[in-house]
């Protein structure tokens, strides 16, 4: 198949016919994971890419809420669940533990072997036809949820995974865990990306430094993996999460869009995929 998806025997099953797949992580919570994993997927749509989101967040799936999908009911077919499409051109298609809750609000607690059953279920019984990208947001750290994901994973390429930092010394400390994390676990790191690095103001759009800016860069140049570029700190794209809203769509002058864009061309370039 083009775009180089290896495992197109029977383990593929139902990934088969997705193109490539891109893990995000971070080593702390709150950077902006999911923020960047819905942004990422609606920038990949604009240009012109179908795409999945996987959210494998079990205590905390929020992807539903920031696209506005709350609620959607998930469907079995004779191949698996069928994901839910989050527009009507069916561009966007998401599977999240979010839609299999009663209670949205609920905490859920699931004990480790039920947890891996879980993500393991996500991965190879979801019927998501033909996609571009499958994006998976993920729990902070590195849990058993990555290592169940990534065993799950194991025969998928292209695979490669997204660092998210925030530009203060201790988050980009653990985005360095992240990267020994990649190297003995052999997933390809695409690059890193600071978010949250700088702020724009609501009236001006100017964008002025609020902590310490190029953490990510730095820690990118050192490890020798690509910096895929930093991304504001935008109550516009704030806004836009809270309400479900398409950010592309509602402020498209914002710098923090042009960020998303940038990175989005970034992976679209396909040099990670080509990569040994
Ligand atoms: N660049 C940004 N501009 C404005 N708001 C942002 C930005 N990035 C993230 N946020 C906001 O910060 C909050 C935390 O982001 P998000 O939920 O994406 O983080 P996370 O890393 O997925 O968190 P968790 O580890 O809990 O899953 C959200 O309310 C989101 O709206
Ligand atoms: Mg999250």
């Amino acid at each position: 198949m083009e775009g180089g998806v290896e495992a197109a025997g029977p383990e593929a099953g139902n990934l088969a016919g997705v193109r490539h797949v891109i893990l995000v992580l971070s080593g702390k919570g709150g950077v902006g994971k999911s923020t960047i994993s819905t942004e990422l997927a609606l920038a990949l749509r604009h240009a012109g890419q179908k795409v999945g989101i996987l959210d494998v967040d079990l205590c905390g799936p929020s992807i539903p809420r920031m696209l506005r999908a709350q609620g959607r009911d998930v469907h079995q077919c004779d191949d698996g669940w069928v994901p839910v499409f989050v527009d009507q051109q069916r561009t966007v298609a998401l599977m999240s533990v979010g839609f299999l809750l009663e209670r949205p609000d609920e905490a859920v607690v699931w004990r480790g072997p039920k947890k891996n059953a879980l993500i393991k279920q996500f991965v190879s019984d979801v019927v998501w036809g033909e996609l571009d990208y499958l994006i998976v947001d993920t729990p902070p750290g590195t849990s058993d949820e990555h290592l169940a994901l990534l065993e799950a994973l194991r025969l998928r390429r292209p695979l490669g995974a997204v660092l998210v930092t925030t530009p203060q010394a201790v988050s980009v400390g653990d985005v360095r865990r992240e990267l020994t994390f990649c190297k003995k676990t052999g997933l390809r790191v695409i690059g890193i990306v600071e978010n949250m690095s700088g702020f724009v103001c609501p009236h001006c759009t100017e964008c002025t430094n609020l902590f310490s800016r190029g953490g990510g860069e730095g820690l990118a140049l050192q490890a020798g993996v690509p910096f895929l570029g930093c991304v504001p700190l935008d109550p516009q794209l704030t806004q836009s999460l809270e309400e479900g809203q398409d950010f592309s769509q509602e402020f498209p002058k914002s710098p923090a869009f042009a960020a998303l864009t940038s990175i989005a061309q970034r992976i679209l370039d396909g040099t990670w995929a080509q990569a040994p």
